[in-house]
């Protein structure tokens, strides 16, 4: 039923945009609940619980992304995530919905009937609602030397690479470091304070096979212990998970690889 203001905003608009806006109001409602993980560290006596609200679909976006937006800006201004780009390229709207971790902004909402269950990142500290604490997945980041190593090139200017050596890079350099992988693997939930976990490790073969690095040997000696690397007991959640569809699993064999030929 539309209100008097907007009908009257209706009968003066242009014939063609009241054709469309009969369509859209003549609809009926497709609502779809959301229950949400919530905890706010001002109210700390007070246990982390669901909260649920419905949407409209016919009003939002495909993706839960759109959902949690729309939640924030029309119903609820106290939820709090992260998100920046929208477009599976930051990173950081990684959450875990519907028991998967995955990006909310490439993850589609189901049509069906279930509501849409969203956690934050599993076995992460929580600084509030669906935030992670990524302060030990950075440091762990940081310890890898994630950057390249190697003299200065003979020209001054370029480190050249050929084409093949390039193509060894691929798969890993697209990493955004949203930590699905990670946070999905039960080792890395039982040891994060020393096991690097898959996305760290993809990172740290990433600068062991790249052919202008000459830390190598130093690279490989750092993860010569019984946790860093070899808390990996090749379970595979990791390359399940990648929502970017990379394969950390392979590459944390092919570093095992290259540790045994050291
Ligand atoms: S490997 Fe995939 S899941 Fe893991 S951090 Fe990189 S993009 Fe995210
Ligand atoms: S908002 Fe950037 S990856 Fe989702």
């Amino acid at each position: 039923m539309l209100t008097p203001a907007v009908a009257r905003a209706a009968r003066a608009a242009p014939k063609h945009v009241r054709a469309l806006a009969t369509v859209a109001d003549s609809k009926p409602q497709q609502l779809k609940e959301f229950s949400i993980y919530r905890w706010n560290p001002d109210k700390p006596a007070e246990k982390p619980y669901l909260q649920k609200y419905s949407i409209d679909m016919n009003k939002c976006g495909p993706m839960v992304l759109d959902a949690i937006l729309k939640i924030k800006n029309e119903l609820d201004p106290t939820l709090t995530f992260r998100r920046s780009c929208r477009e599976g390229i930051c990173g950081s709207c990684a959450m875990n919905i519907d028991g998967v971790n995955t990006l909310a902004c490439l993850k589609r909402i189901e049509k069906d009937s279930k509501d849409v269950k969203i956690y934050p990142l599993p076995h992460m500290y929580v600084i509030k609602d669906l935030v992670p604490d990524m302060t030990q997945f950075y440091k762990q980041y940081k310890s890898i030397q994630p950057y390249l190593q190697a003299e200065k090139p003979a020209d001054g200017r370029e480190h050249l690479q050929s084409k093949e050596d390039r193509l060894k890079l691929d798969g890993m350099y697209e990493c955004i470091l949203c930590a699905c992988c990670s946070t999905s693997c039960p080792s890395y939930w039982w040891n994060q304070d020393q096991y690097l976990g898959p996305a760290v490790l993809m990172q740290a073969y990433r600068w062991v096979a790249d052919s202008r690095d000459t830390q190598t040997a130093a690279r490989l000696e750092k993860l010569a212990n019984p946790f860093s690397l070899y808390r990996c007991h090749t379970i595979f959640n990791c390359t399940k998970t990648c929502p970017k569809g990379l394969n950390p699993a392979q590459s944390i064999a092919r570093l095992k690889q290259a540790m045994a030929q050291a």
